[in-house]
């Protein structure tokens, strides 16, 4: 073999139930549960040569070198190794986009390690002639990012050991097939409150939970949210969905406040919009939040409410946006393939 390309669309996904806590290499601390989103997604083509004696990879970001990016795709690549062992004797050219504003604040690490975790796949089934294999592509996948290896389905995936799930562990992500059909066109307006880098990190904000006094409830209210969200994904109620996912939101955030180095990732905007949010449906509108570790706003709503849900947005919500900006997405169909051009 001389030299093969691949290229894979993946998308980013929100949680419902957080991800926030981790142990040993890329292991959650509790079971999470996220949907794939249809609209942010990255692309990203992988091209491998046996190794001369060049560089071992090459990495652009929409047409860029990014030697800022670098430690994370290297060490990535040394977590994977044992799983691919192609690798030892290739180099590597990564071509990476993201179909969403790179400043928005969403995260991109979902979308671009679950795309490079399902490319080394691809390559591995094409060297070996046989199907690709998502488990491993999610094992991959969480070796870069944890969230990223819920990114490898469509529709919505639980990453993490439970008692409630069958097959479900802290390895890799199994996708949740028993869905409501109302929840599978959930929306998610993506509110940009902020712009700017966030002043914290996954990776950081992850270790600030070792040690934390309320470490151990947290992790027990995560796993008695992911009993409470199974049935609820079943019947399709949303108000309830609503409960579980705005506490889920707000604890992650309070236990950011509360870490021994306190971060407020709350801009005055998050706290307008999620107000107004939780009173419009107190008085029984079926709209909802959830947040990421970051000041943007992630409204939810059923696909019945899109008008009046984007008519709420422009006229009430849109004023604390950076910029006026926001994107529509919604749940979405998993990752896909894109035929390389040569
Ligand atoms: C708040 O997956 O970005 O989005 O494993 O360190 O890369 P690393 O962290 P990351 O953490 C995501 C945290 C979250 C919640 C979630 O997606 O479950």
């Amino acid at each position: 073999m001389k030299e093969l390309r691949v290229k894979w669309q993946s998308p980013s996904n929100i949680a419902l139930v957080k991800y926030w806590g981790k142990h040993g290499v890329q292991l959650p601390a509790n079971p999470s549960i996220s949907f794939s989103l249809s609209e942010s997604r990255s692309e990203t083509s992988v091209t491998i040569c046996p190794r001369g004696g060049g560089e071992r990879f090459r990495f652009r970001f929409e047409g860029e070198s990014k030697p800022s990016f670098m430690p994370k795709i290297e060490q990535f690549f040394e977590r994977v190794t044992h799983l691919f062992p192609f690798i030892e004797d290739h180099s590597f050219e990564i071509d990476s986009m993201n179909t969403f504003p790179h400043s928005s604040g969403i995260a991109s690490s979902a979308s671009s390690m679950s795309a490079l975790a399902i490319c080394l796949c691809d390559i591995e089934s094409q060297i070996e002639g046989r199907p690709i294999d998502m488990q491993k592509a999610s094992i991959a996948a969480r070796l870069g990012s944890g969230s990223a290896c819920r990114s490898v389905f469509g529709g919505f995936a639980l990453w993490g050991d439970t008692p409630d799930f069958e097959r479900s562990n802290d390895e890799f992500a199994v996708r949740v097939p028993e869905v409501h059909s109302d929840f599978m066109t959930l929306q998610d307006s993506i509110l940009l409150i902020d712009e700017g880098v966030k002043p914290v990190s996954s990776t950081v904000g992850h270790g600030l939970m070792v040690g934390h006094s309320f470490a151990q409830s947290r992790f027990e209210q995560a796993r008695a949210n992911i009993a409470r969200i199974l049935p609820v994904l079943k019947t399709g109620d949303f108000m309830t969905l609503a409960d579980i996912v705005e506490q889920e939101a707000l604890s992650l955030h309070a236990m950011m406040m509360t870490s021994d180095t306190p971060y407020i990732l709350f801009r005055p905007g998050t706290i307008e919009v999620i107000s107004r949010i939780m009173d419009r449906r107190r008085t029984g509108e079926p709209i909802s939040f959830t947040l990421d570790a970051g000041a943007n706003v992630h409204v939810i709503y059923p696909e019945t409410y899109v008008d009046k849900a984007q008519q709420f947005i422009e006229e009430e919500l849109l004023v604390f946006c950076a910029n006026g900006q926001y994107i529509c997405d919604k749940v979405g169909t998993g990752p896909q393939t894109v035929v390389p051009s040569q």
